[in-house]
């Protein structure tokens, strides 16, 4: 049976392609296709349908989501870097990010947002991409919303020197919209990279974007949060995004009761009251 791939799926198989050429990947061997698989795909019956590329698209916190865009599968976990070697390896995941054109982000953007914080961090947060602000400063979170999480590290008694924090994709989507997939996807390779050194003992994804490709698999927040899953031998736990709760000051409390998670399984003290009702007005 001929089947020709439909555009997203061919740009995506074109970046996954180029991603391996340049980790020095050049002969690859295909799985025999299970034809039935596909028709599944079609029907959108199962976005874990296949074995090699999950059905998704990027939802909007609790929104609905159609199924026609492709999660790449994470690549394998990288071996673990001795602590003193950490700074240096995420030196090197940034040199070979280097003024990259992998995506049609770079266009757009003034500075690659890599991360900020400690590369030995216990905690890790994970957004969805800068913002004007970030593309500015080149930092992630320096926002609004950065404000907000800012807010949220110290009410969980820590401080943002003390937490590594990056996003899905490192420069700025063009209006502050949801990364495409092809570019969630290419980028987030570094992002993987990034994790796998640092080696944080829990993640926490801020909002759809962030869960869908730490995942690889789309589905709403609203089923994902509460739990404690599993990503890269670290714990992930699923919360708004900050911007989101920007929006809908009403949802911090959730938020909070997400982060409560994060911190009973890094053994912090829990019991405080939260951004929210600590009054910050920068984050209202
Ligand atoms: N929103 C994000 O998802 N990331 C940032 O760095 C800033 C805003």
């Amino acid at each position: 049976m001929t089947r020709v791939l439909d555009r997203a799926t061919q740009e995506a198989l074109a970046a996954r392609l180029r991603f391996y050429r340049e980790l020095g990947l050049t002969e690859l061997y295909r799985r025999p296709v299970d034809v039935s698989k596909f028709a599944e795909i079609e029907g959108e019956a199962s976005a874990a349908a296949s074995p090699q590329f999950h059905s998704s698209t990027v939802p909007q916190e609790n929104e609905q989501i159609s199924a026609r865009k492709t999660v790449y599968p994470a690549p394998e976990i990288g071996a673990e870097v001795p602590a003193a070697g950490r700074e240096t390896a995420l030196r090197l995941i940034r040199e070979d990010i280097g003024d990259c054109t992998r995506c049609a982000l770079h266009k757009g953007r003034n500075k690659i947002v890599f991360a900020d914080g400690d590369a030995h961090a216990r905690l890790m947060f994970v957004g969805e991409g800068p913002g004007a602000d970030e593309d500015a400063q080149g930092l992630p979170f320096v926002g609004r919303a950065g404000q907000l999480l800012n807010n949220m590290i110290g009410a969980m008694g820590l401080k943002r020197e003390e937490v590594y924090i990056a996003n899905i994709v490192k420069c700025r989507p063009p209006g502050n919209r949801t990364p495409e997939p092809d570019e969630a996807n290419t980028c987030s390779q570094f992002l993987f990279r990034q994790i796998d050194v640092v080696r944080p003992e829990v993640l926490v994804a801020l909002g759809a974007t962030a869960a869908t490709y730490l995942l690889g698999q789309r589905q709403p927040l609203a089923g994902l949060r509460g739990r404690v899953h599993s990503v890269r031998g670290c714990r992930l736990i699923v919360t708004y995004h900050p911007a989101y709760l920007l929006r809908d000051p009403r949802q911090k409390k959730e938020a909070w009761a997400d982060l409560q998670i994060a911190m009973r399984e890094l053994g912090l003290k829990t019991g405080n009251k939260g951004p929210r009702e600590q009054g910050n007005e920068a984050a209202e």
